[in-house]
């Protein structure tokens, strides 16, 4: 066996030991929970603007990036534009055409102004309105028109119907090989302190969606290879494989 494979074996051997470590799993989720307090996944930035996630999340998106090559990324749930300047980078770096759609309800004017400016900001197309409004689906429909990769990052709210009405809308644009990634998936597995003044919680949040999406849909399946390898993640359920 070369020397590759041996790496590539010796990862998944230790990985799946990991995955059964409780101990190691409840203290990833104490972290995230104890360092939520201090809103730790607010305090990093790519190519100069703030973007919400963990780093590990991050990290991970550009493996999945590099892995599938889409022609387009959409992401609902842009805030401080962060993200899409990470996705627009990533799709800069692999040398393609590839673009980047980012569906917000409220674009501030500081951050439309701050992203106008950046130079990555001729990859990205800003719909402002909410995701799961006919509008912004027959806007997005119309500029992935002919696009054959996409690849979904939802992160808008995330309650458990919105989260299951935006699955709904945006699965169908993703074809086998891609993924939807739901992020904030972690909710159901925190203290109810984790969420303070927003509609979701325990019980109603991407999980809760991604489970009864699931019920019914079978061209998608949790990658648990990707959460099990992250160990410290938002997005737990929330890597979700086309398989067919
Ligand atoms: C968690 S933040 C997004 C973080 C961003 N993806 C990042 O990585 O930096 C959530 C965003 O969702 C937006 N949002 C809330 N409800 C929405 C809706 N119905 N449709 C689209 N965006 C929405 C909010 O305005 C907010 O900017």
């Amino acid at each position: 066996m070369n020397d590759v494979k041996q790496f590539e074996n010796r990862n998944s051997r230790m990985i799946k030991k990991m995955s059964n470590d409780k101990s190691l799993n409840n203290l990833s989720k104490k972290l995230i929970s104890d360092s939520s307090k201090y809103e730790y996944s607010y305090h990093f930035k790519w190519l100069g603007l703030p973007i919400i996630q963990l780093p590990q999340d991050v990290l991970v998106m550009q493996e999945l990036i590099w892995k599938i090559k889409p022609d387009v990324i959409i992401e609902t749930g842009i805030a401080r534009g962060g993200s899409l300047i990470f996705y627009a980078s990533m799709l800069k770096l692999l040398g393609t055409t590839g673009f980047v759609i980012g569906v917000d309800i409220d674009i501030r004017s500081h951050n439309k102004k701050t992203l106008e400016r950046h130079p990555f900001y001729n990859r990205i197309k800003l719909i402002q309105g909410s995701s799961i409004d006919t509008k912004t689906i027959q806007n997005v429909k119309k500029l992935i028109k002919n696009k054959k990769k996409i690849l979904v990052v939802l992160d808008s709210n995330h309650s458990h119907d919105h989260v299951l009405q935006e699955l709904n809308l945006y699965a169908p644009f993703v074809k086998k090989g891609s993924y939807v990634v739901v992020f904030d998936s972690i909710v159901q597995d925190m203290p109810s302190s984790f969420v303070k003044k927003r509609p979701w919680g325990i019980d109603n949040n991407p999980k809760t969606a991604i489970w009864e999406f699931l019920k019914t849909n079978q061209r998608f399946k949790i990658d648990k290879d990707i959460e099990n390898k992250l160990l410290i993640t938002y997005a737990p359920d929330g890597y979700l494989k086309c398989i067919k």
